[in-house]
């Protein structure tokens, strides 16, 4: 059985999906395409034989044929949509984060709670070869006891190829609300929750000059941090460091790695789906490449969602389900409360790791 999807939102993200979901995966169908920006959706139309444009996403979540409304609007306008999605009784996968801040995250659990609907987000490429044999040498014993992690991402910032970056600089936006939720929730897809934060951040541009056509010149305000350490508590009791900047140009930081009693695990990049895994242990005394023993290295944005219709359909948990979103959210959100009241803050959600992929199905098939 395949679920009907509707994409509200056919901006630069949205061509990816497309491709891969029309190439990919047999539980979804994109059904309608809806963007406030008409042409962006009859060009999504027209190049992927989409059935049909909606003139609002109004008309999008009054369409009995749409199972899954898929959110791939700017972060600050996330929380919007998916209300009005679930108020119109349509189950929801968002693009990250899930909201622009922890509480529009928990009102839109509360709502899809009430309304007895499944709401789940990105991002999906901790499903991927390279982060699932990660997980997979972890559980393993491959490095021992997880004794600690370190996930950096170094850039200056989405303004030198965005055609509309204004929105990575508002609220819900920034390097750890755009990139920190690959980036964390690889952390504790390996490690488990977060019990606790800590962090401090700050923004050192206070104005950024957009580089990119058609707004070449342009400035934008800062209105959220650009600069962000922070340190978890995970509930195993291990400690783990984080950073994520849009104030620098280069630097040979890992992009995340793993420490263990028997050795080390160097991770692939977040935020994308395949490898190299790196593994080190005292025997060998050196770096080993360890092959993918799963299956989508490749872009396989909409993965996610595949699992999230095949949950709907079957009744179990999805691996995207709001669980995990909404624990990144918080643990996102709490470096910046932390760094503003100079406290340790304590975290309210819970969260348990979803079962590892099944790479005996067949590619496009979930289990
Ligand atoms: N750009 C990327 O490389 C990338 C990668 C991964 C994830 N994402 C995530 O995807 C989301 C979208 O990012 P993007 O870069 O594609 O943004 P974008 O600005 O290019 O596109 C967003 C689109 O949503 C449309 N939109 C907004 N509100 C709408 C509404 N109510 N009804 C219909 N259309 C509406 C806008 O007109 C716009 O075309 C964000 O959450 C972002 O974090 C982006």
């Amino acid at each position: 059985m395949s679920l009907n999807v509707a994409m509200i939102g056919c901006g630069i993200i949205s061509a990816t999906y497309l491709r891969v979901i029309t190439t990919t995966f047999r539980e979804i169908k994109i059904i309608g395409v809806c963007d406030l920006i008409r042409e962006r959706a009859e060009k999504a139309q027209r190049e992927y034989n989409i059935p049909k444009l909606y003139e609002t996403m109004y008309d999008a979540f009054a369409d009995p044929d749409v199972d899954i409304v898929l959110n791939l609007t700017r972060p600050y306008q996330h929380f919007d949509v998916t209300k009005a999605a679930l108020e119109a009784g349509k189950a929801v996968f968002t693009e990250k984060p899930l909201g622009a801040s922890f509480e529009e995250g928990l009102e839109l659990v509360r709502i899809a709670k009430e309304k007895g609907l499944m709401i789940g987000g990105a991002p999906d490429t901790f499903l991927g070869a390279g982060l699932q044999t990660s997980r997979f040498l972890i559980d393993s014993g491959y490095i021992g006891e997880p004794v600690g992690a370190a996930a950096f991402f170094n850039g200056h910032g989405p303004e030198s190829w965005h055609p509309d970056p204004d929105f990575f600089y508002q609220f819900g936006g920034g390097p750890m609300f755009d990139m920190g939720p690959y980036y964390v929730t690889t952390l504790i897809n390996m490690l488990g929750g977060v019990s606790g934060v800590s962090g401090m951040t700050g923004a050192t541009f206070k104005e950024r000059m957009i580089t990119a056509a058609p707004h070449f010149g342009e400035m934008i305000k800062v209105n959220c941090p650009t600069y962000i350490s922070g340190t978890m508590r995970f509930d195993s009791g291990i400690i783990g460091s984080i950073w994520m900047t849009f104030d620098v140009y280069e630097s040979q930081t890992p992009r995340v790695e793993i420490y263990g009693t028997e050795g080390t695990l160097s991770i692939p990049d977040p935020n994308c789906f395949g490898g190299p895994v790196g593994i080190w242990r005292p025997e060998d005394g050196q770096w080993k490449e360890f092959p993918l023993m799963f299956p989508y290295a490749e872009q396989s944005r909409g993965l996610g969602l595949a699992d999230f219709a095949k949950s709907i359909e079957t009744g179990r948990c999805a691996r995207c389900g709001w669980q995990q979103p909404l624990h990144v959210l918080e643990i996102m959100e709490s470096f910046t409360i932390s760094s503003e009241t100079g406290k340790y803050i304590e975290l309210k959600t819970k969260y348990e790791r979803p079962k590892p992929m099944d790479p005996s199905f067949k590619f496009g098939i979930l289990d």
